[in-house]
């Protein structure tokens, strides 16, 4: 890893980004946007592969494609490295080594998460998010942006995190969450800012393994329509980090509150507010580090959809319809 963040920083930084991929690599896409625009201030679009392939993007050799991809192997994903080859240089985030995507990509970053075995994709997400936060990192780091020394202490952070993982893992209240999903049809999960993707990702968890109907959408856009859902009967499950929105998501739970919905709190930060409004609190480690905060916030959500299919008596490793690496368009 550390060989190719080297080989990294003698890479061109980019004036303009284009990520791609689809489901769970397209949700990290969203994300690694808010990362890179935020660290970087370098313009990032994300496009789903399946439509991107089909356009005719306007590039420049200053604009680099980053193709996200577990399994490298996705049709769509590899449609838009064939398209736009020779037209800008192509990363690729990859799981998997000896993949088409890794093949065929100017430069790749490996994830490394070790082999991904059920068909949702899980640890795969969460290092997708490190790989795109070390990237923004690694850039920074060669415009002489950041000093060493924080670089290092950056990094030391990330070892951080994968303790807190580790005790969120011994000691949660999951199950009992999962109890009150498992009878459900419907769920909404809500976020702000880097929390919206994490709430999609959340949504598309559920869908996935235990085929409860689940939307993800932005917090303050619930009013623009998705509000009429919401009776007594509608859990909505808020990803409310301690972070700049904090206090907006909390206005949001309020307008869920009065028309009863059901409120489940994914949150790093328990304020009597966040009591009172709650049903109930899924609490996960606190980091300081707003751009870190996804991984820890994803893990109740990967969790939560496992313990309702578990549940539900379904097949968490392999979900109906469903393929590892869709290979098709
Ligand atoms: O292997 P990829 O990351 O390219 O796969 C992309 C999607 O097919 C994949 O993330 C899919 O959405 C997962 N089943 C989600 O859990």
């Amino acid at each position: 890893m550390e060989t190719t963040f080297k080989k990294l920083i003698k890479e061109k930084i980019p004036e303009r980004i284009i990520i791609t991929g689809c489901g769970t690599s397209w949700h990290a896409g969203l994300i690694g946007k808010y990362i890179i625009e935020d660290i970087l201030k370098i313009p990032v679009e994300v496009e789903y592969a399946s439509e991107l392939r089909y356009r005719k993007p306007v590039l420049n050799k200053k604009t680099i494609l980053i193709a996200i991809s577990q399994s490298g192997e996705t049709a769509d994903t590899i449609g838009v490295i064939r398209e736009l080859k020779g037209k800008c240089k192509i990363y690729s985030i990859c799981n998997v080594e000896k993949s088409t995507i890794a093949r065929e990509s100017d430069f790749v970053l490996f994830t490394q998460a070790g082999p991904e075995i059920g068909v949702a994709s899980t640890k795969s997400f969460t290092s997708q998010i490190l790989i795109l936060y070390l990237f923004s990192l690694s850039f920074l780091f060669k415009k002489g942006e950041l000093k060493k020394e924080i670089f290092y202490k950056r990094c030391y952070e990330v070892l951080k995190v994968k303790e807190k993982m580790e005790s969120f893992f011994q000691k949660n209240n999951i199950e009992e969450i999962a109890d009150i999903l498992i009878n459900k049809t419907n769920a909404l999960y809500l976020g702000k800012g880097i929390n919206f993707p994490v709430a999609l990702e959340g949504a598309l968890k559920l869908k996935e393994v235990s085929y409860i109907h689940a939307e993800g959408y932005p917090s303050a856009e619930m009013k623009h329509g998705p509000i009429a859902l919401i009776d007594e009967n509608m859990p909505v499950i808020f990803i409310c980090m301690e972070d700049r929105h904090l206090k907006k998501v909390i206005s949001n739970m309020e307008e869920v509150k009065t028309r009863k919905g059901y409120i489940i709190s994914i949150c790093d930060f328990i304020s009597d507010e966040i009591k009172r409004l709650s049903n109930k609190i899924l609490s996960v480690p606190h980091i300081e580090n707003e751009y870190l905060k996804p991984l820890l916030s994803s893990l109740p959500l990967q969790l939560l959809a496992y313990y309702v299919a578990k549940k539900k008596g379904l097949d968490v490793d392999k979900p109906r319809n469903l393929a590892k690496s869709v290979t098709v368009e």
